[in-house]
């Protein structure tokens, strides 16, 4: 693209910045707000190996979508650290000019393995989901009654290899919520804590607005437990976490897409494992890239088609949540990673 390239801009007059690439639909776990265990079982058809993304379509995509504007890339699954030889596509990833960061969303497992490598090959930090630190209820949470030991020791892997950490955790009332500012406490000095608003991914997480607690009071909750936060600047426009800091200067994070839709910047497309292009986490279906890929598209007709799919994109469903039927149905989270 030529420097006075005008920036792609979506029909709401937003840019195309992030990318989010799902390098598989597998788990090691099955928490019951994303992979349902009723529904995610033994017979559960998974997607199958041929049908994903090569390392080398990734890639071609990515450099692609940096083409038009794209300056972050974030691999999720699933599970991404499931997908075999990982580090081998985000060193093909941290090779692109003009990514500027490359994170990946991760529930830590395997990480004590996959660290050091992931680092090595140019991976700048990972984003780790912790939503309890009682193993009684992270067990429950999980699906699968993994002990938390198992994801703080992922966390401290990654810190030992020197990735940036942060931390998520899915707030949902009566399950978790009696002790977020224990969790706070034991991790703020370690990184960066964000809350999320439990939401209506997906078909079968059974949502129900009562379970969701507005990130005011979990701000609320971890002042009440310490010194006041504070709230800071976000780091960029569109930034999805609303920014607190405690007097040491420890930084906790809301994700308010409930109680304070973010739509109106929102600048993330979602590529599935198998070359979907979703522009919204709730969109019911995605556009396929993988078949033009396959059939021999040249790279300016699939920039040509890109560039046609993000212009007219209207999506803002966490705004429109109120307006929409619940029958509405969504692309499933682990289809896109959140
Ligand atoms: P940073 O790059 O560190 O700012 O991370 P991020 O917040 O962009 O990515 P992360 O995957 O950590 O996002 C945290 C969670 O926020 C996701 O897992 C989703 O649950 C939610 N989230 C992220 N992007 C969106 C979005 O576009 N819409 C909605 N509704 N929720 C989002
Ligand atoms: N509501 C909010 N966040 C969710 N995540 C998965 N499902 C939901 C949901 N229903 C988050 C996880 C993880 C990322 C993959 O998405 O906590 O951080
Ligand atoms: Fe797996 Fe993450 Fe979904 Fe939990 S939230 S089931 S760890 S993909
Ligand atoms: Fe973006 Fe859709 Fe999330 Fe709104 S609901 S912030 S449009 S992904």
């Amino acid at each position: 693209m030529s420097p006075t390239a005008p920036t792609l801009t979506d029909a709401l007059g937003r840019p195309l910045r992030d990318l989010r690439i799902s390098v598989t639909d597998r788990c090691n776990l099955r928490c019951t707000y994303c992979m349902p265990g009723e529904i995610f079982g033994p017979d559960y058809a998974f997607l199958p190996r041929e049908e994903l993304l090569s390392f080398e379509e990734i890639e071609r995509l990515a450099r692609l979508f940096v083409v038009l504007g794209v300056q972050k890339l974030r691999l999720t699954g699933g599970e991404p650290l499931l997908r075999r030889g990982l580090p081998e596509l985000v060193a093909r990833l941290s090779r692109l000019e003009g990514v500027q960061d490359i994170a990946m969303t991760t529930n830590g497992l395997l990480l004590p393995r996959l660290a050091e490598g992931l680092k090595a090959a140019g991976l700048h930090r990972v984003t780790v989901s912790l939503d309890a630190l009682d193993p009684e209820v992270f067990g429950q949470m999980n699906g699968l009654g993994v002990h938390p030991d198992k994801v703080l020791a992922g966390i401290e892997a990654a810190l030992t290899a020197g990735l940036g950490v942060k931390i998520n955790t899915v707030v949902q009332r009566g399950v978790n919520d009696g002790a977020l500012a224990e969790l706070w406490t034991a991790l703020r000095g370690k990184a960066v804590v964000r809350f999320i608003e439990f939401m209506d991914v997906g078909n079968h997480n059974g949502w129900n607005m009562s379970q969701v607690v507005p990130s005011s009071e979990v701000v609320a909750q971890l002042s009440a437990a310490g010194e006041a936060l504070r709230p800071v600047a976000a780091h960029y426009p569109g930034e999805v976490a609303a920014r607190y800091v405690d007097a040491q200067g420890h930084e906790a994070g809301v994700i308010s897409s409930v109680s304070a839709p973010f739509c109106g910047d929102c600048s993330r497309a979602r590529l599935s494992a198998v070359g979907q292009l979703y522009t919204c986490l709730f969109a019911a279906s995605g556009f396929d890239l993988r078949g033009p890929l396959r059939s021999g598209e040249s790279d300016d007709e699939l920039l040509a088609r890109v560039r046609g799919l993000w212009s007219v994109r209207r999506d803002r469903y966490s705004e429109e949540r109120g307006e929409l039927s619940a029958r509405h149905q969504k692309v499933e989270m682990s289809h896109i990673g959140g």
